[in-house]
């Protein structure tokens, strides 16, 4: 009994082991694979435009998912469709590995974006863009620890977690220190059903209960977040 328990033991570290060598060698692979993406991305997948996501340390799992929503049409993104429509589910893994052993940058102290759109507004103070963006910050984090019972908005801490770290056994997405601009598209996107009409995707159903307002709040929120 003792021996059996044993060679068990042994051939279940031998497997972890070897586990552990393929996922390191797959993301050797997948940094060579992933050099088109840098473009956009950024080095590492810490991309410097703030429309474009960035992708280092990423769980490996959700970035495989949405890779294969593009290809398939099931995520609706002109610019990542057609490359990911060139990519097998081997590239796929490999470049999602390399990039989920990565650690996402942390984002430049917040500015509001400037009021273009009321030009004979006076001028504010910094002291007044600060209190409105501290004012913003608060309700985000209001909204993301707590939801809105009111509008039914769920509490996003549930599956993106206390550090907006995600869960990586569900394919929960990491949101920390990702852009504000990014997030703001996204969640604007699920909410008017352009990033996705399936009614079984969480986010859309979520997102059409936020507010443009909540989604400004949330976003600035979760950006300033290590
Ligand atoms: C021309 C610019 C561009 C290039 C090159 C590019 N991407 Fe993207 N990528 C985007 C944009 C824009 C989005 C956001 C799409 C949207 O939701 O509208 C995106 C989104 C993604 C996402 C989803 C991220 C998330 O948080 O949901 C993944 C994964 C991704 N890209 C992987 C890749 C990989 C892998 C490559 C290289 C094979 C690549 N991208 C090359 C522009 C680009
Ligand atoms: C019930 C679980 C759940 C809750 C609650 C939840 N989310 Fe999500 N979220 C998900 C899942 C699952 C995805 C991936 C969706 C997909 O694959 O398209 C996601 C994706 C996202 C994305 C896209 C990330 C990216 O990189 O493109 C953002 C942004 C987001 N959630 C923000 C929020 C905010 C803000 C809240 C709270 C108001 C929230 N989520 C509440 C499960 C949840």
């Amino acid at each position: 009994m003792i021996k059996k328990l044993l060679t068990v033991a042994i051939s279940l570290a031998l497997l972890t082991s070897t586990g552990h060598v393929l996922a390191q060698g797959n993301a050797g692979v997948g940094k060579t694979k992933a050099a088109s993406c840098a473009g956009c991305h950024g080095e590492g997948g810490n991309s410097m435009m703030p429309g474009f996501p960035k992708l280092a340390g990423q769980h490996a799992n959700y970035l495989v998912k949405q890779l294969k929503a593009f290809k398939a049409g099931e995520r609706n993104a002109p610019m990542m469709a057609p490359l990911a429509l060139g990519l097998d589910e081997k590239s796929m893994e490999e470049i999602a590995l390399y990039y989920a052993g990565g650690k996402i940058s942390a984002n430049p102290a917040l500015t509001l974006p400037a009021n273009d759109d009321d030009d004979d507004a006076p001028t504010k103070t910094e002291e007044q863009k600060k209190a409105e963006l501290d004012a913003l910050i608060t309700q985000g984090g209001d909204l993301y620890r707590n939801g809105n019972l009111s509008r039914e908005v769920s509490a996003c801490v549930a599956c993106h977690g206390p550090y907006a770290e995600g869960n990586k056994p569900a394919a929960y997405p990491a949101l920390h220190s990702q852009h504000a601009e990014y997030l703001i598209k996204t969640l604007m996107d699920f909410k008017n059903g352009q990033r996705t009409k399936n009614t079984e995707n969480m986010m859309y159903m979520i997102a059409k209960k936020m507010t443009d307002d909540d989604i400004k709040a949330v976003s600035y929120y979760i950006s300033s977040m290590k």
